[in-house]
């Protein structure tokens, strides 16, 4: 690619959130303009206008990479907005680039100035193309926005606002030059996923007055992105708008937020002022209003929802109301933390791409919306990272973490690779192959899923388990109390060895479907050797090392058991979880996979139970709390009303929503039975009190569904097998079978089984 722009900055800081500006002509004897294309990208995030439009709905472009390697682009059709006299604008913010990120309160890891970076082609009739592009001919100047940062807010001055820069003939008063950035634009990339944008609007439910006497607005729903407000009043007035995910005490509940500041402030014009904060973003369902003049109308505020552009294409509905509401739930805490980057949380002074949550949700994900781009390109990012460090995958990428100094003392030593956490460069290609069938995900990670696999062995100990060094380990086991997420009843070898067997094992099977014979033996060989270190130092007829749920189900879900101790396993966790009344057991690392174990060993009954149980730690807990999103901890808020008192308090957390994935297949009996549902599984599982489910999915090849109700004895299915797919099909009590596309009807007697009915 030959670039013909230079990424250029102000010359004047402007408040951190300067305009670029570019007067032109289109060139005459040509004829008329046949297409224009916007080429975009930024250090920071940028908005482009073309005579005073905006170029796109979209917003925070070009999102977060890991800019060290990669900076993103965008293509826009500006064709319908070039007039003879044109003027291209571009507006920065802070954004990622060079705003705040983590927790230590520091900034601008990536970089001091900001960037804008622009490449008009105009085509003409006869095939001439003009040329705009951001150089030295451009001038900058100052915009409304006063402060921009994605944790802190947004502060847009009215009185600051005249759109006479984007016409033109434009005087430049207060404006200055600009200069070209040492900018590397073999670092720019196209997006390989969707860009953020816009996705709904949400009106205010509910206004009242808090017992201190601040204004409280309510959505009724947790979500991510910020309010649009339209107002009137004395020019200099500021309102300010504090958001948070919930109430404390009937006022906003901000401590869950730590440091991030969370608040726009909008000063008025004295006329008729409307106001976006489209350079920051906030995760919340309520909001505080002060300095409004007059009274409040609740028609003038909206909350506008962003994400990434992705597709729904997949639902699931049931008889039970509160399992419907956690599957929204689920399905909101996945919108909102798909803003560019797979990230923990959208609200605190967080919001990385920690890589185990993702490793955890992905195969949810990949159900409930088409991420095959989105995570592709954050797959990218994930092998640049390593390649500048050995191999090893990072605790989040894009990995900011490694500018960021240790406090003495830091419960984090030198990062290296941590199990689930860097798994997640094996186990999201892997659920990109499963959900899509597309080999081209497994071809372009084959070197990153590898380098995790070899670095990973590097670290073992001579026993040949992954004992040694920092693990998270089952991250948020509920026993483990508040300030010590990490001290959970899983022993760390036995989690890490686990998730090390299942990377080798799906590396060795990649090398196998990509014809890599002397890679498929090298890891088939290695998971061997790890598979029998395991059995032979954690596992005693069936018992596995430190006896608790998490370490049962990782064993039995990733395959690590031979057959008599894998019942013998699959009876002891069902008893565990039944001695703990259904309630949850498992942190981060036990939690997705549980219900799987449960299933696999014959203990369906258990696995509904812990399903539908409402009483703390439950999926079901948060959801009788009245919860719309799914939170970090399984008591972020406590029975009494109060927010729990750890430092990890988010409400909006999609790790431990990943047994919805559980529910698509097993409950809703919806699953690829080969990779992109080439051949679609069909194996509903009745259980519980649940008399009907519904699932449906647009796979790669078109609509599958199988839907069921429970009646007299009798279980009735209905399922659609998308054209140039075929189905097996196994019904309980009956015998596998095979059908083409097209639609089917089966009807079968259906009984409880004893092991169900002497539980209840
Ligand atoms: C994040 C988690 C993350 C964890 C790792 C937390 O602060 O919010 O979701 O995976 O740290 O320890």
């Amino acid at each position: 690619m030959t670039w013909h722009a230079r990424m250029i900055a102000a010359d004047t800081e402007f408040d951190g959130a300067p305009l670029l500006r570019r007067e032109f002509r289109l060139e005459d004897g040509h004829g008329a303009v046949r297409s224009a294309v916007l080429t975009l990208s930024a250090l920071g995030v940028v908005e482009a206008t073309l005579n005073g439009r905006p170029v796109s709905g979209d917003v925070l472009t070009p999102g977060w990479t890991s800019y060290e390697w990669r900076v993103r682009y965008t293509e826009i059709d500006v064709t319908a907005l070039v007039e003879t006299e044109s003027v291209l604008g571009l507006a920065l913010g802070n954004g990622w680039y060079r705003g705040r990120l983590g927790w230590g309160g520091g900034r601008a890891y990536y970089g001091e100035e900001l960037g804008g970076f622009a490449e008009l082609t105009i085509t003409f009739e006869d095939g001439f193309e003009q040329r705009i592009v951001t150089d030295e001919s451009w001038t900058s100047g100052p915009s409304a926005v006063v402060a921009n940062d994605l944790y802190d807010g947004e502060t847009i001055d009215a009185r600051r606002r005249d759109d006479a820069w984007q016409r033109p003939g434009f005087d430049g008063d207060g404006w200055t030059g600009v200069h070209a950035l040492d900018f590397d634009t073999a670092k720019l990339t196209p997006y390989i996923g969707p860009t953020v944008s816009r996705r709904e609007e949400v009106a205010v439910q509910r206004v009242w007055t808090s017992p201190s006497g601040h204004t409280l607005l309510d959505f009724g729903q947790n979500l991510v992105g910020w309010l649009r407000i339209r107002a009137q009043g004395p020019a200099g007035t500021e309102i300010t708008v504090r958001h948070a995910e919930v109430l404390e005490h009937d006022e906003l509940g901000t401590r869950p937020l730590r440091s991030a500041e969370a608040t726009d402030r909008f000063v008025l014009s004295g006329g008729d002022d409307e106001f976006e904060p489209t350079f920051t973003f906030h995760g919340f369902r309520y909001a505080q209003i002060d300095g409004w003049p007059g009274e409040l109308d609740p028609a003038a505020v909206t909350a506008v929802v962003i994400g990434s552009e992705l597709d729904r294409i997949g639902t699931f509905r049931c008889s039970d109301e509160l399992l419907n509401r956690f599957h929204e739930n689920v399905v909101w805490g996945m919108r909102g933390n798909f803003v560019d980057v797979p990230t923990d949380c959208p609200q605190r002074d967080e919001r990385l791409g920690w890589t185990g949550d993702i490793a955890a949700f992905a195969p949810t994900a990949a159900f409930l919306f088409d991420i095959d781009g989105f995570l592709k390109d954050w797959l990218r990012d994930v092998d640049a990272e390593q390649r500048n460090h050995d191999g090893m995958i990072p605790f989040v990428v894009p990995d900011v973490l490694k500018y960021i100094p240790r406090p003495a003392g830091s419960q984090f030593p030198d990062p290296d690779s941590t199990a689930l956490w860097s798994d997640a460069g094996v186990w999201v290609p892997w659920t990109l192959w499963e959900a899509y069938g597309d080999r081209e995900v497994l071809e372009a990670q084959f070197d990153s899923m590898t380098s995790h696999v070899r670095r990973v062995r590097s670290l073992l100990s001579p026993t040949g388990l992954w004992d040694t060094g920092f693990q998270f380990g089952d991250w948020l086991d509920p026993d483990a109390p508040p300030e010590n997420p990490a001290a959970a009843k899983a022993d760390k070898g036995v989690v890490a060895t686990a998730c090390a067997y299942r990377s080798a094992d799906l590396v060795a099977r990649t090398a196998h479907l990509l014809g890599r014979e002397d890679e498929q033996r090298e890891f088939a060989e290695h998971a061997a050797r790890l598979r029998a270190a395991f059995n032979e130092h954690y596992v005693d007829n069936g018992r596995v090392q430190s006896d608790c749920t998490t370490v049962y189900a990782l064993a039995i879900a990733f395959g690590l058991l031979d057959e008599e101790d894998e019942r013998v396993a699959g009876d002891r966790l069902a008893e565990l979880a039944e001695a703990a009344q259904y309630r949850i057991s498992t942190g981060f690392a036990g939690t997705p996979f549980i219900t799987d174990a449960l299933s696999k060993t014959g203990h369906l009954d258990v696995a509904y139970r812990l399903l539908t149980e409402r009483a703390c730690p439950s999926w079901l807990y948060p959801v009788t709390m009245g919860a719309t999103t799914v939170w970090e901890r399984w008591d972020s808020m406590l029975p009494d009303g109060s927010i729990n008192p750890g430092q990890m308090t988010s409400f909006n957390h999609y790790a431990l929503g990943a047994v919805a994935d559980w529910m698509h297949r097993v409950v809703g009996g919806l699953a690829p039975a080969a990779p992109g549902y080439a051949t679609v599984l069909i194996a509903p599982q009745p259980g519980g009190d649940i008399t009907e489910a519904e699932t449906v999915l647009t796979t790669p090849r078109g609509r599958a569904s199988v839907s069921w109700t429970l009646q007299g004895g009798r279980l009735h299915v209905e399922a659609e097998v998308p054209e140039g797919a075929d189905a097996v099909v196994r019904l309980p009590g009956q015998e596998e079978q095979r059908v083409p596309a097209g639609q089917h009807v089966f009807d079968v007697a259906h009984q409880e089984t004893s092991d169900s009915v002497a539980t209840r």
